[in-house]
């Protein structure tokens, strides 16, 4: 795992921007796996403004998110479908035929998470996936507890992530109770993983991270087990690493 240290959010996102723009210009038909959370808000921004300059194509881009919430219908705009469009596929030359985003309100649930998972496979796998993490150490949707084995499925969300996320709904009745989310082991599939962490919120997630203790209370130190991921966080992440 190799850790990147920047000063704030702006550099993060500055810094990812580079990461998986040289991967997108690098790779011949790049797949993508995508991340919600105002996390990757920035890096998208940054790619958007690069786009706009000519520094990158999505023309040849297939990409995968890692989750959405059940209950949610697409032109929602707490789905992640609609957050996908608004702050990233609406303002690059992505066809919406090469995204894929889980439908949240598909009939048959189960059907879907298998065809998230076979139209990753049918794509011949995810080259570089993007992560941020719950303050829990949730990666995707995946609680603490979740078998490092799991598949895409559909998952209760935890009492805080429900409080986490309420910030964008009117009232915490509001957010949905479920998500269908990529599982642990869809997520180790991908060939690289760029995780981001920003702020003193997520600074107890990192050190459990970087401890090397690799347990399914903490689902994101699964990574210490997969051969190519990259970590790019901020010095208020680093706070509880520092002692501070
Ligand atoms: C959400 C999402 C995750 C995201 C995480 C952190 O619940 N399902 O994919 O990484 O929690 O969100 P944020 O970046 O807003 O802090």
């Amino acid at each position: 795992m190799e850790i990147i240290r920047v000063k704030d959010y702006a550099a993060m996102s500055e810094a990812a921007s580079t990461f998986l723009i040289e991967r997108i210009n690098r790779l011949d038909n790049p797949k993508l796996g995508l991340a919600t959370g105002s996390t990757p808000e920035g890096l998208y921004k940054n790619i958007i403004e690069k786009h706009k300059q000519g520094d990158v194509s999505f023309k040849n881009v297939k990409s995968f998110n890692l989750d959405e919430y059940v209950g949610l219908e697409k032109n929602d705009p707490n789905s992640y479908y609609f957050f996908m469009k608004d702050k990233l596929f609406d303002h690059v030359d992505i066809s919406l035929d090469n995204v894929r985003v889980p439908n949240g309100v598909a009939a048959d649930l189960q059907q879907e998470c298998q065809d998230h998972e076979e139209a990753i496979k049918a794509a011949g796998g995810i080259d570089v996936q993007l992560l941020g993490i719950g303050a829990n150490g949730h990666i995707g949707f995946n609680e603490p507890g979740t078998p490092f084995t799991s598949k895409t499925q559909v998952v209760n969300l935890d009492e805080s992530t429900i409080q986490a996320n309420s910030r964008f709904f009117n009232t915490i009745e509001e957010v949905p109770t479920q998500a269908i989310s990529m599982g642990i082991d869809t997520i180790m599939n991908s060939k690289e993983i760029l995780l981001l962490i920003s702020g003193e919120s997520k600074a107890e997630a990192l050190a459990k991270l970087v401890s090397g203790e690799v347990t399914e209370e903490v689902p994101a130190s699964v990574l210490n087990n997969h051969p190519n991921v990259t970590v790019i966080a901020d010095e208020a992440a680093f706070s509880v690493v520092d002692g501070k």
